[in-house]
């Protein structure tokens, strides 16, 4: 008789993104013909640059073509994607071989799977909020031990290091949902936790690349001895706009050992756990990422990220000169908003639908913590984004 895994009743009800869209739906039928403007979701909005649709083209063209045809590759990624990745990191100090470096279908599915290398019995830390993928494979592989860490704005929104022995740590920076980054300091400190304790950092830095300030990290092995306990996880879905095309990579570097493990079999361990359950990504797609890497893609992806940050810039001014007390949005496309005199995340997203008929991402969605606060996100394209601001300017009674 087949049992199903229980695991599964654990889990909080998914009713969060469901309960925004069904509120945002009664509105739009109570309100016919009313614009709402959706600034709830973090999917990218502006078309991909033409240097990187030359470079799908590309692949796509090689599949017509029998002298270059290609059937199933390699599990790990295209050496040529791996190599160039190699390359990128090159140019920010940091050296891996191409073999540490594993090319996925995007980041989201990595940060399920990581956990299943290591033991049932890990006691994993996770950040209060946090997007919620870190929580919920982790319950799924039936993992009991899970401490939240507290990120408010007492703490810059990062934690300090656990007091209390942590087996798996997860940092994601920058943050979805609060938008801040860790800093170099603080980012230190934990790398010393990791290797003092023999923990794992599991780095999610799918945010790197809106990054603007020198002095914050874009990569956990910008931190001396992060090669001994940090994975990195990391998409092309923000960084180069493929969240439909669907494109990532993890680093599992050969000097990462956990307690009982010694130097290269957390990367050969990876590397079996990717060529059994993974039949590696679209080659179509990745002719697409070798042209993100391009210097011209490069030069062209980023003009799309700066177009992301004056949306956020304008969002920012425009509610902090409303009175409103607004983090993140200067090294992250998002925007974390305190909701005005004490009013839950529901009633301000309420509030901000029913009066200015815009739409954001109640904070309490991404852990308790949450509570309080919005996320307002600043992929969208232009038009909108100036219309949501002079629509909460206007109309907003606060
Ligand atoms: C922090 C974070 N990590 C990973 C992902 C997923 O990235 P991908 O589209 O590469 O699966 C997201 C998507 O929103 C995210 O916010």
């Amino acid at each position: 008789m087949a049992k199903i895994n229980t695991h599964y009743k654990k889990l909080k009800p998914s009713y969060f993104f469901s309960e925004m869209s069904k509120r945002t739906r009664e509105f739009q039928i109570k309100n016919p013909g009313i614009e709402v403007i959706k600034l709830g979701i973090g999917n990218t909005t502006e078309p991909l640059p033409p240097t990187v649709i030359k470079g799908l083209k590309n692949g796509v063209k090689k599949l017509s073509n029998a002298s270059k045809y290609t059937g199933y590759g390699d599990e790990q990624g295209d050496i040529r994607l791996r190599t160039a990745l190699a390359e990128w990191y090159k140019k920010r100090g940091i050296v891996f071989d191409p073999s540490e470096i594993f090319i996925s279908d995007g980041a989201k599915p990595d940060c399920a799977n990581i956990q299943s290398l290591f033991s049932k019995n890990a006691v994993v830390a996770i950040q209060n909020p946090v997007y919620p993928v870190y929580l919920d494979s982790n319950i799924l592989a039936g993992r009991n031990k899970i401490i939240f860490m507290s990120c408010s704005e007492k703490n810059d929104f990062f934690p300090d290091v656990p007091k209390q022995k942590i087996d798996l740590i997860y940092i994601c920076s920058p943050n979805n949902p609060t938008g801040a980054v860790i800093s170099r300091k603080k980012l230190s400190q934990v790398v010393d936790y990791a290797k003092k304790h023999k923990a794992i950092i599991i780095f999610d830095a799918a945010y790197s690349e809106f990054i603007s300030d020198s002095d914050i990290p874009k990569s956990i092995y910008e931190i001396h001895g992060a090669k001994t306990c940090a994975v990195e996880i990391q998409s092309f879905s923000k960084f180069a706009g493929f969240t439909g095309v669907r494109l990532g990579w993890s680093v599992v570097p050969k000097q990462l050992v956990a307690e009982d493990s010694i130097p290269g079999q957390l990367n050969q361990m990876w590397n079996r756990r990717q060529t059994t359950m993974f039949n590696g990504a679209s080659n179509i797609v990745q002719e697409g990422g070798l042209a993100v890497l391009s210097e011209k893609g490069q030069k062209e992806c980023r003009k799309i990220i700066s177009y992301y940050m004056e949306n956020a810039k304008i969002i920012k001014t425009g509610l902090t000169k409303l009175g409103f007390i607004v983090f993140g949005g200067v090294n992250a496309p998002y925007l974390w908003v305190k909701t005005p005199n004490k009013m839950s995340s529901w009633e301000f997203f309420d509030k901000l639908l029913e009066e200015a008929r815009v739409v954001c991402t109640p904070g309490v969605g991404f852990g308790s913590e949450g509570e309080g606060y919005v996320r307002i996100s600043s992929f969208g394209h232009r038009e909108n984004i100036i219309k949501a601001v002079e629509g909460i300017q206007k109309n907003l009674k606060i």
